[in-house]
């Protein structure tokens, strides 16, 4: 193999690896938005849904859930409590999402806006599995005003199927809403923050944007509940629910609890961004429902607030605080803008309407923000009639990114890792916005993270990044997932209620990603690029910040492979460097959150002798080649 390290080529874009964050697979609500109770503001389409009363010895009480649609219409529901338990107990008892992860010795804030005619006492706890108190703290609330009122304990033992329960004393009646509660150790100590475990393995993988809010999620099953982005900012407890996009798919894994509360809304996926260095890419709804379920579209002459949502989401990111969206996200705790540079219009829509609507967004967002990158769909797949009648329009359109999403066998991914070779240079860049493996046709369980698949996928990446210059940024799709709540398989990085790991085909993207270079070097076989020659598929990039020469070569076959590969244009003909390798010795092996680092990379030295470096390329392995040579 020879790499021309001194003739470094297109530059690579320093955003290109980045991620998808979709609220499916409870990757928002029961995930990363560390909010332990269910349905806390009584809004799901069973107002009690996750919550259960109980009556012991003589006590008595009730609840009577009041809407208060016509003046509350964002939060209309709230619970009139009344009980008497001068003897015996009378309790509400809250299941969490799929249990609460409870730990150790860490503080819970425990809050609820309430209001009561008399004086009141809560006994708030933390039941284990067994029902049993592991923490507890008591409340008082008076006052006929509503109020958000607070207080905090400690848990004495760590349990991954918490419950919350609580007791109300004497005899009374008490007005309440929004009951919360959240782990103290929330990532960067925000209140009513992210679940710290999670972004951190976000952060660790230096992303170069997050695209947020999704995925169909923007769609929404019809237009009614798709995703519009100004209810979901300003102050918690006045962001209106919606049921999930995802509560009803595949009904085999159903999740009727599935809402979107938004305590995770967009300014938060803003800050988000901003914590992790990732560039926001926010997907705007066009005016079209998810077309895989409905045919719903806005008339065109009625497209006008969709469009107003997506010039008045440049104003909330990059406004000055002297305009009214600038000034709520001032408001929120952020007066300097987020830096927004491009947005989504639609996600995964085709045919006429699109190209009508996308043609209308595109000129009312140019026109009054000329410097914002518009990414458009190209449907839900790389190929077949839909991409076909599409894809030469926006061709012709010369618009800025086309997102092509691929969910294909490891067979296809090996075979495209030369799909961008002969793409037009002139024509569109490439968003490769969502793609992943799947060893099997339907989203089932037996559609694993594994080997198999972060191979196939690591194939296809050196195809995108040798061919960077028109595929500038890639996300693998979904994020995330919840063991007990998935509706989506495979995906990146997989939970529990109190532990994470990340797939074989995250180690991949991070290595790409903390591997990018600046640069991409020509790396070839006699004149051929390397793309599936004997089972290897190769790319090289330049870093001239470290000044490094980064050299990626995967071995899908079989048989271990000796390679030299000679670097005749490098300064320096000695130098020191590393290899990292990820492999697996089956194709079937995955990480588990019992063995989190089953397949991972593992790096030793090694070294540029004579302009030239000599290696092992295990079977099966994607090898990662780093010499401080330039
Ligand atoms: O990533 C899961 C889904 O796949 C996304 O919501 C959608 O865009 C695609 O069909």
């Amino acid at each position: 193999l020879t790499v021309k390290a001194d003739k470094p080529g297109v530059a690579i874009q320093p955003n290109m690896w980045g991620i998808f964050f979709e609220d499916i697979n409870f990757a928002a609500d029961g995930g990363i938005y560390a909010e332990l109770v269910k349905n806390r503001s009584f809004e799901f389409y069973e107002p009690l849904m996750g919550w259960k009363e109980a009556r012991e010895g003589s006590a008595t009480g009730g609840i009577l859930i009041q809407n208060l649609s016509t003046t509350r219409p964002s939060n209309p529901r709230h619970a009139s409590i009344s009980w008497n338990a001068a003897t015996g107990v009378y309790s509400l008892t809250n299941e969490g999402f799929r249990g609460m992860g409870i730990k150790k010795d860490l503080q819970y804030n425990f809050s609820l806006w309430a209001k009561t005619e008399g004086n009141v006492k809560l006994k708030i706890e933390l039941l284990n599995a067994s029902g049993a108190s592991i923490g507890s703290t008591t409340i008082s609330i008076s006052g006929n005003e509503w109020k958000k009122h607070t207080a905090s304990f400690t848990a004495s033992a760590t349990e991954p199927k918490g419950k919350l329960r609580i007791s109300f004393e004497g005899k009374g009646s008490l007005d309440a809403d929004m009951i919360s509660l959240f782990p103290n150790d929330t990532w960067k100590n925000r209140p009513g923050g992210l679940r710290a475990d999670l972004v951190q393995l976000l952060a660790d993988l230096k992303p170069g944007f997050i695209r947020f809010p999704g995925g169909c999620i923007v769609e929404g099953h019809e237009l009614d509940t798709r995703y519009q982005w100004k209810k979901t900012v300003g102050q918690v407890e006045n962001r209106e629910l919606i049921v999930n996009r995802w509560n009803t798919e595949f009904k085999h894994r159903s999740a009727p609890d599935y809402y979107q509360t938004f305590g995770l809304g967009f300014f938060e996926y803003f800050q988000l961004a901003e914590d992790i260095g990732a560039d926001p890419l926010p997907i705007i709804n066009c005016g079209m429902a998810c077309q895989f379920n409905t045919s719903e579209v806005v008339p065109l002459n009625q497209l006008d607030p969709y469009l107003q949502d997506a010039l008045d989401l440049i104003e909330f990111a990059n406004g000055s605080t002297d305009t009214k969206w600038g000034k709520l996200r001032a408001d929120m705790g952020h007066p300097a803008p987020f830096n927004l540079k491009m947005m989504g219009v639609g996600n995964e829509q085709w045919g006429e309407q699109y190209v009508e609507r996308y043609k209308i967004f595109a000129s009312a967002i140019k026109a009054k923000y000329p410097g914002i990158k518009i990414i458009t769909s190209a449907g839900p797949s790389p190929d077949g009639p839909l991409f076909e009648y599409l894809n030469p329009i926006l061709r012709s359109l010369n618009v800025d990114f086309i997102d092509e999403h691929y969910y294909r066998s490891p067979e296809w991914f090996l075979k495209n890792a030369s799909r961008y070779d002969t793409y037009d240079r002139k024509g569109p860049n490439i968003f490769a916005g969502e793609y992943a493996a799947h060893t099997e046709k339907k989203v089932q369980p037996e559609n694993k993270n594994n080997w198999e698949s972060a191979l196939a996928e690591a194939a296809f990446m050196t195809g995108l990044e040798r061919n960077a210059d028109v595929v500038q940024m890639a996300s693998y799709a979904p994020l995330f997932a919840h063991v007990e709540g998935w509706q989506w398989t495979p995906d990146l990085i997989w939970f529990d209620n109190l532990r994470s790991f990340g797939t074989p085909n995250y180690y991949v993207q991070k290595l790409f990603s903390l591997n990018k270079g600046t640069n991409v070097l020509s790396i070839t076989t006699g004149n051929e690029t390397i793309a599936g020659k004997n089972g290897l598929y190769a790319s090289a990039v330049a870093d001239n910040n470290t000044k490094d020469v980064i050299i990626k070569v995967v071995n899908t076959g079989d048989k271990e492979q000796s390679v030299v590969i000679e670097v005749p244009g490098v300064k320096k003909a000695s130098a020191a460097g590393t290899l990292t390798v990820i492999r697996s010795a089956n194709a079937e092996d995955v990480n588990t959150l019992d063995n989190p680092f089953n397949v991972k990379p593992v790096e030793q030295a090694i070294s540029l002798k004579g302009k030239s470096i000599k290696t092992v390329l295990p079977a099966g392995s994607v090898s990662i080649i780093k010499v401080k040579a330039l």
